[in-house]
């Protein structure tokens, strides 16, 4: 299977807590959108860290085509 696995069309709005560490899925197998649930074991990728800068509603990339890792930078319309 080619990896990253395409996980959506659109980013998906999550709430972020300043301060809070989180794991972004990098390839596309999480059932847990778009949080790392372990299922990249055994790929060869590791989810990425994030650390979020302030808390509200952040839109995080499902597509896996973001040139900035975690966040949607709207290469999913690519
Ligand atoms: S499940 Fe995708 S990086 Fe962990």
């Amino acid at each position: 299977m080619d990896l990253p696995k395409r996980a959506g069309d659109a980013p998906l709005a999550v709430e972020l807590e300043e301060g809070k560490r989180y794991s972004w899925c990098t390839c596309g197998l999480s059932e847990n959108q778009p949080f790392c649930d372990g299922k990249h074991r055994g790929s060869g990728m590791e989810p990425k860290m994030m650390i979020a800068e302030k808390s509200g509603t952040h839109y995080l990339c499902t597509c896996k085509l973001t040139g900035n890792p975690g966040f949607c930078d709207g290469s999913h319309k690519n």
